[in-house]
């Protein structure tokens, strides 16, 4: 069945403080944004009609536009109602919000001073990000040929729309062979993280996760690091290299959209979905669906 396309839905997309007709949701082709990727944007996920970790997600987005130069002419208060507002009158239950901060039309040149900053939010049912097969078996990584680049050449803290191309030619060059998703490496071969998601590691019962120097530190990534601390399960944050994945038991990619799912190849080497990656997936599913833990 073909999907249906994204501007062809019914529903409302909050935009600039207005309730806005979904199909009606439109920017022009000279908008800055559109043309230089100068804009910051979240993903944020809802379990049964509750946002997980809304107040995280907002202060990312503002500082995310500090970050870029951006002056966002909401506060935190009103970011998170728009939010809120779109899950509710959308009718949300399972989904998935991606407020968007932008520049207008009101100049074409490459300097934002003169030009507008838009806010949008919308907001879809959306259960899984992977299939369920690739849930429980694991996901395919092809390690990619585009590394993630140094803290000094991009706002690689900031989630940031023209970071995402790097994303994009690297989840095509593992679809490309066959792969589900990208592992990707930091400019000094370090591994870093995959597409849209932060990699984890597990030997002998011990968690090894990248430190997030250049790339973006997933709120997911925390959450999981503090669940493995209640867990008892050791957590170290350090440089992993490649060539260390042929001896590692177990590794897993943790991400809003991602959730926690197992890794079931890298490249050449097999891994088995095992019991660390199992119980920190099932502790994951559990906690976002705590109504108490949702905002
Ligand atoms: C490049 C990148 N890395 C990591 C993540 C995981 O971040 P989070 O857990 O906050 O969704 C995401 C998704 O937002 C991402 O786009």
């Amino acid at each position: 069945m073909a999907m249906l396309p994204y501007d062809d839905r019914d529903g409302f997309i909050w935009i600039d403080g207005k309730m806005t007709p979904w199909r009606e949701a439109k920017v022009h082709f000279l908008t800055n944004t559109l043309q230089y990727g100068s804009g910051v944007f979240e993903g944020i996920r809802a379990y049964n009609g509750n946002i997980f970790k809304l107040r995280e997600h907002v202060l990312r987005l503002i500082e995310g536009c500090k970050i870029m130069d951006m002056r966002l002419p909401y506060t935190e208060e009103e970011i998170s109602n728009a939010c809120l507002e779109s899950v509710r009158i959308n009718k949300i239950s399972n989904g998935y919000l991606r407020p968007l901060v932008w520049h207008g039309t009101d100049d074409v040149g490459i300097s934002t001073h003169n030009i507008k900053t838009h806010l949008g939010v919308a907001t879809w049912e959306w259960p899984s990000y992977f299939s369920v097969a690739d849930q429980e078996k694991g996901i395919s990584l092809k390690t990619s040929p585009w590394r993630r680049p140094p803290a000094e050449c991009a706002p690689v803290h900031a989630k940031a729309c023209g970071l995402y191309m790097i994303s994009t030619l690297s989840k095509h060059n593992a679809e490309n062979a066959g792969y589900t998703d990208s592992l990707m490496l930091d400019y000094r071969g370090r591994v870093a993280e995959l597409s849209i998601a932060n990699f984890f590691t597990v030997k002998n019962g011990e968690l090894h996760t990248p430190e997030p120097g250049c790339f973006l530190a997933g709120i997911t990534r925390s959450t999981v690091i503090d669940l493995a601390k209640k867990n008892g399960i050791k957590v170290y944050e350090r440089v992993i290299m490649p060539e260390e994945l042929k001896d590692m038991d177990e590794c897993f990619a943790t991400g809003t959209a991602s959730e926690v799912t197992p890794i079931g190849k890298i490249d050449d080497i097999i891994y088995k979905p095992g019991p660390v990656t199992k119980l920190l997936k099932a502790e994951y599913e559990k906690l976002v669906r705590m109504p108490s833990d949702t905002l």
